[in-house]
């Protein structure tokens, strides 16, 4: 994992597992997870970032989620992606530098690249250089003319861009997934605000899940194969793995449901028993029913998100959304 350069301090807050309230000191949440869980199991509530999931055995699962029944956005993403493609390539204009925040599977990505006329670069950013190398790899063999600069950041603290390729138009960001849904309002406003500049003269395609019937919301973060459980509960595993703690697997139970008010789904780890954890060294102690708050997912509707982004800096051109309203996709402009 990259640490980000201390120099430079974060213009917004990483996304952390509670919107409400920022009860861990700036910086010391951030980047190390040994650092951020002991931090994250002394506070009240017991919360750590989501960022966390995704080691490999994670990023495994995550890729099992989105192939699930239940989980809609990845499919129903995907399917806007093909309908409008030709309409989006029109948009986005020719000979543009595509920016992706996190470096997907490639599998969106290509379907935009397909699409666009003469895409100069690809500029996949992501916290690990191990993903970046499998996905600058794979579009490596398939766009041969294709400009690949993958850059090692964190997205969600500031980071510079390699200067513009000549010849290119301009900057487009890629966001899909709904992983702006893992800030909260007030930080997808921080960090939409950090895209505006780095993407000056372009603009930006996001993807956002809809606030919809709340069973379909639990449905989808509670699937029947138990794979959403197996991705939260990983994070435990992953500590046992690289921070030698003690979590059993029994002793947790995945809990996962919507918050109507805060139009928000959150995960939590909660405790089956009263019990102790050691976790590198230190000890923890957990009440029966108590929680470890791994991640909010937040859900928008149309309006509120284009507002958002107007405060942000840019000016929402179009969306489109499937016909059961259950997602979106955005391309907004820079201002
Ligand atoms: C990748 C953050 C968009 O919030 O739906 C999937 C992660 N968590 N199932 C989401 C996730 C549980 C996902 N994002």
């Amino acid at each position: 994992m990259q640490m980000s350069d201390p120099g430079k301090g974060p213009l917004w807050k990483a996304p952390t597992t509670d919107g409400a309230q920022h009860p861990l000191p700036d910086g010391a949440e951030d980047d190390d997870f040994c650092n951020a869980l002991l931090a994250g199991l002394a506070t009240i509530p017991k919360q750590v970032s989501c960022k966390f999931f995704y080691d490999a055995e994670g990023s495994a699962l995550f890729d099992r989620i989105c192939t699930l029944p239940e989980y809609y956005p990845t499919r129903v993403e995907f399917a806007l992606l093909e309908r409008h493609a030709a309409e989006l390539a029109g948009l986005i204009g020719p000979d543009v530098e595509l920016v992706e925040f996190g470096a997907g599977s490639g599998r969106k990505v290509r379907r935009l690249l397909d699409a666009l006329q003469r895409p100069r670069a690809y500029v996949p950013v992501d916290i690990s250089g191990e993903h970046l190398q499998q996905a600058a790899g794979r579009l490596r063999a398939d766009y041969p003319r294709l400009e690949i600069r993958p850059v090692v950041a964190d997205y969600t603290r500031a980071f510079d861009l390699p200067a513009s390729l000549p010849g290119a138009q301009r900057r487009v960001g890629f966001f899909p997934g709904s992983t702006i849904g893992n800030f909260a309002p007030e930080e997808a406003t921080g960090f939409l605000g950090m895209a505006a500049v780095l993407l000056e003269g372009g603009g930006l395609l996001i993807g956002v899940d809809l606030v919809k019937e709340p069973a379909l919301l639990h449905a989808a973060y509670n699937d029947s194969a138990g794979v959403t459980a197996a991705f939260n509960k990983n994070l435990l595993a992953r500590a046992n793995r690289e921070l030698g703690a003690d979590f059993t697997d029994d002793g947790f139970a995945h809990y996962a449901f919507y918050q109507p008010l805060a139009r928000r789904v959150e995960m939590h780890l909660v405790s089956l028993a009263a019990q102790r954890v050691r976790v590198a060294g230190r000890e923890f102690r957990f009440a029966a029913g108590e929680t470890l708050h791994t991640e909010n997912s937040y859900k928008y509707t149309i309006d509120g998100f284009r507002s958002l982004a107007e405060q942000a800096g840019f000016v929402p051109r179009g969306y489109w959304i499937d016909a059961a309203r259950l997602f979106s996709l955005h391309w907004l402009e820079v201002a």
